[in-house]
């Protein structure tokens, strides 16, 4: 395992427009290859805000986020990140967008520039292993709040990221499905930082916990 840290926060800060407190501050943040950190806090302590921030969907108004030891300033910077590290949306209504489900999870290997052929073999061949299947033709947002957790999460999966930040990956999942995530998860050889407060899960995944600094 390298032990320089593959993505970073320093002395981060970020406050929401129009917000008077800063959601975060003073946060540093570190995660190396080959570790798997659990993110946990109350709601509303700034795991969501903590996640969209590693994958600069929310900017910093201080400090740093570092990926591969190098600042992240840049839209190619920012580019370059995505590549690497995949986040799946606490809302799944956030990630799925497509008219059919298929398409969806296509998305992302046709945007990294597969082949369509290649693309919906690799997106019909993840929908099996997550037996997810049977809902490929359906329009995501008539399917159920499960169910759209399940295919958000393929959607990330099927881009084959080294790092996978996981926000509530388990919210609104039936016993066995919750079971096939954390099979999914736990036989990943990902590198992952997973909110959540399903501690069965955490315990299941994580070494490591990173608990969300309590507000001033
Ligand atoms: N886009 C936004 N604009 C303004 N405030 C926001 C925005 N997103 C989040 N917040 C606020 O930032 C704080 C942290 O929210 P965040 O969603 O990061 O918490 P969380 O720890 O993920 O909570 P939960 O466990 O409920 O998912 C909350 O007070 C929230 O109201
Ligand atoms: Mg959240």
């Amino acid at each position: 395992m390298n032990n320089e840290p593959l993505l970073a926060l320093r002395n981060a800060r970020v406050r929401y427009p129009g917000a008077f407190e800063p959601v975060l501050e003073n946060l540093d943040f570190e995660l190396c290859t080959g570790q798997r950190v659990g993110l946990v806090g109350p709601n509303g302590s700034g795991k969501t805000s903590l996640l969209l921030t590693l994958v600069g969907l929310v900017s910093l108004d201080q400090g740093e986020l570092l990926f591969q030891g190098r600042a992240v300033r840049t839209k190619a910077d920012i580019a370059a990140l995505r590549r690497t590290v995949g986040l799946v949306f606490q809302n799944p209504d956030d990630q799925l967008f497509s008219p059919t489900v298929l398409e969806d999870v296509a998305f992302g290997p046709l945007n990294l520039g597969c082949s369509q052929a290649e693309a919906l073999e690799r997106s019909l061949v993840l929908l099996h292993e997550l037996n997810l299947a049977h809902l490929a033709h359906r329009q995501p947002h008539t399917l159920s709040g499960g169910q759209k957790r399940l295919i958000s999460l393929a959607v990330v999966l099927v881009m084959q990221p080294s790092v996978l930040l996981l926000d509530e990956p388990t919210n609104d999942l039936d016993t066995r499905s919750r079971e096939l995530v954390g099979r999914i998860l736990a036989n990943s050889s990902c590198t992952m930082v997973v909110a959540s407060h399903d501690q069965a899960l955490l315990a299941s995944l994580t070494l490591r916990q990173f608990a969300m600094p309590a507000a001033s």
